[in-house]
């Protein structure tokens, strides 16, 4: 289940090229289970037509302070009782800068100056008009009033000119509000992990390596940064995409994941090891591609650096979390593990449960003994597995 569902979400959509991204959103929140009111400014009208976001949405779409559907015409109050979060995307220049100054002359600036309600602005502007100071001076002001500022991202504006300023893409607005509307126990706390396999090159196109996918490692980074985590994550080679708000450093090696770990462990808090590292690379990598014709190579190999071990021995060590992934006998294991690297928990998981696909079924093993949790998307494993940690750092690991 997502998290935004049964959340009710006021959409504010002002007059920018980007107002028909905040259809997809409204789509994508609708798809989550969240109840959606789009409310639009005179110019938002003339980009997308309230239709479209009254078809996606199910509900009407508000348009004038002057709207005889509320009896006592209170909806620039009304509006907003309800919601768990206002959110404006796209938000131009003007309307940041109305809203910074308090101003209340339509609709949407009237609902955001009578709200009780956190409210979220995805700035969508030419990069000169993001860059001016007078909008720089507005997003600052909107800051220190407590506002969220989701992106703006840099890239090719509708203009055609390139630079800072078009609007952050629907699926990373969704995942900031998406953030911003958990609860936040791990504020403060910084959070290192490694994700995905590792690749240990033998010539210029072949190399040792497994099927870990990285999903796991990359829902449990989402988790963590929902829980108010800054997370740093050393992800081997995936192809997914970098979870909002996570750091992502990229490796291919177990040596360099080793590397990367050891140049960021000192300002961890939490340490986990989600990574499959290749236990073992060949000695020798060939310069050129090994040739069919000849004599039949032999690979010799040689132990790489155990990350999860080297980084649980450290003389100021963080608060260790290890997975263990087995293809029987998780238990034994998955519990010498927790002991011999001297980890705070460790999560176990089958092989064949976890690795590649969408879904787990963990374990988790701590000092107090073992919690299984129930087989569940990777999203939902990882808020159990942060749920968890959680309790264990309240209780002093
Ligand atoms: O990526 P997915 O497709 O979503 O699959 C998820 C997963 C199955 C890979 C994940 O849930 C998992 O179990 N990761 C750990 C896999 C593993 O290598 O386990 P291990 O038992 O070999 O290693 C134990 C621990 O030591 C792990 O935390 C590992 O990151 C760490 N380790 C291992 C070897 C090494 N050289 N350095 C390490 O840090």
């Amino acid at each position: 289940m997502s998290e935004l569902a049964g959340k009710t979400i006021v959409l504010g959509v002002s007059g920018g090229v980007a107002a028909y991204k905040a259809a997809e959103l409204v789509r994508l929140l609708i798809k989550a289970g969240a109840r959606v009111h789009v409310v639009m400014t005179e110019n938002g009208v003339r980009f997308v037509t309230p239709t479209t976001f009254q078809a996606l949405s199910g509900n009407s779409v508000w348009t004038e302070a002057w709207d005889d559907r509320r009896a006592n015409n209170m909806s620039h109050i009304e509006l907003t009782r309800a919601a768990d979060a206002l959110l404006i995307a796209p938000a131009t220049a003007n309307i940041l800068a109305k809203l910074a100054n308090g101003l209340a002359d339509d609709l949407l600036s009237t609902l955001v100056l009578a709200r009780d309600c956190p409210l979220l602005v995805a700035p969508a502007m030419n990069k000169q008009m993001w860059g001016n100071p007078a909008t720089q001076r507005n997003v600052e002001r909107l800051r220190a009033d407590g506002v969220a500022v989701i992106g703006p991202a840099a890239g090719e504006q509708a203009c055609g000119e390139v630079g800072e300023g078009r609007m952050s893409e629907p699926v990373e607005i969704f995942e900031a509000l998406a953030a911003f509307l958990q609860p936040k126990p791990l504020a403060g706390r910084r959070v290192l992990m490694t994700a995905g396999p590792t690749y240990e090159p033998i010539d210029p196109v072949r190399g040792i390596t497994n099927i870990s996918s990285g999903k796991m490692g990359y829902a449990l980074a989402r988790a963590f940064v929902q829980a108010g985590a800054r997370v740093q994550l050393v992800s081997g080679p995936v192809s997914l995409p970098t979870p909002y708000g996570v750091e992502r450093i990229d490796v291919q090696t177990a040596a360099q994941m080793h590397q990367a770990v050891m140049q960021h462990v000192g300002e961890a808090d939490v340490f986990v090891g989600v990574a499959a590292v290749a236990d073992y690379r060949p000695v020798d990598v060939a310069a050129d591609k090994i040739k069919k014709a000849g004599e039949l190579p032999a690979i010799r190999l040689e132990r790489n650096p155990d990350i999860l071990a080297d980084v649980a021995s450290l003389p100021a060590a963080p608060f260790c979390v290890g997975f263990a992934a087995e293809s029987r006998d998780l238990d034994s294991y998955a519990r010498g593990k927790l002991e011999a690297k001297r980890l705070q928990l460790v999560v176990g998981n089958l092989v064949q449960d976890g690795m590649g696909g969408d879904t787990n079924q963990v374990v988790l093993y701590d000092a107090w003994g073992s919690h299984p949790l129930p087989r569940a998307s990777k999203r939902e494993v990882a808020v159990g597995i942060v749920g968890h940690l959680v309790q264990l750092l309240a209780t002093g690991g």
